[in-house]
């Protein structure tokens, strides 16, 4: 099977020193990656700047902004079978980049934000995917309806939820604790290493896309 990860944060640039970033590691896209590779999967990982050692025999692509993410998922989403966003995209992006270093000038400063394109939920529109897509949701409240909320509007067959307000688990943590959210259940992981809650979460998409027929 041929399979799209996306992961870690991106990176939008303010000026030549400066960027807007996220707290991500890319530990959970890294070992799903890793998982799906080592079930014998042809795997695509996408990624945006980490500390983490590409996983063996996988494919990357290295990404630093949101744009560069979306425009390389657009490029290559139409020949996967499975597609899994578990990357931390920027939902903004400065309105303009300096060129040159933006000095202090005392006082306070505004910075302009625009939205940056939704990848995910581009992936049924404006991408045309049409195999099994799966999304993360990372929550600090209402970690249930706000996840369930986002399988439906991106239209995904299961969302990955975390509640990153624990800081046992989540971001830069080598744990995690997730809900696996289906469009008509939801079945809690128990905690374990992101390794260990990869090879289950390969499982559970694996046994969706046996089940799912394309649209
Ligand atoms: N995502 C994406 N492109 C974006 C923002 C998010 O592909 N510009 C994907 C993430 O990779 C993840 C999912 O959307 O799979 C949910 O991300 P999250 O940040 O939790 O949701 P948002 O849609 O940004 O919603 P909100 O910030 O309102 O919670």
């Amino acid at each position: 099977m041929k399979i799209l990860i996306t992961a870690g944060p991106t990176r939008e640039p303010i000026d030549p020193v400066r960027f807007l970033s996220n707290r991500s590691s890319g530990k959970m896209g890294y070992a799903l990656a890793g998982a799906f590779a080592h079930e014998g999967h042809s795997v695509l990982l996408i990624s945006g700047p980490t500390q983490l050692e590409i996983p063996a025999n996988v494919d990357f692509i290295s990404i630093q902004t949101a744009a560069e993410m979306a425009a390389t998922v657009a490029s290559y989403i139409g020949k996967m079978d499975i597609a899994v966003f578990a990357a931390a995209v920027a939902d903004y992006t400065p309105a303009a980049f300096a060129p040159q270093k933006i000095k202090k000038l005392g006082g306070t400063v505004s910075l302009e934000l625009i939205r940056t394109q939704d990848i995910l939920s581009s992936a049924r529109t404006t991408f045309g995917f049409n195999g099994t897509l799966v999304g993360f949701a990372a929550e600090t409240e209402d970690l249930e309806a706000n996840a369930r909320e986002k399988l439906v509007r991106k239209q995904c067959n299961l969302i990955v939820a975390n509640d990153v307000s624990d800081p046992a688990i989540g971001f830069d943590s080598d744990d995690n604790q997730v809900l696996l959210i289906y469009p008509n259940h939801t079945t809690p992981l128990p905690p374990a290493s992101k390794q260990a809650l990869a090879m289950a979460i390969v499982e559970a998409i694996l046994e969706i896309h046996g089940k799912f027929t394309p649209v």
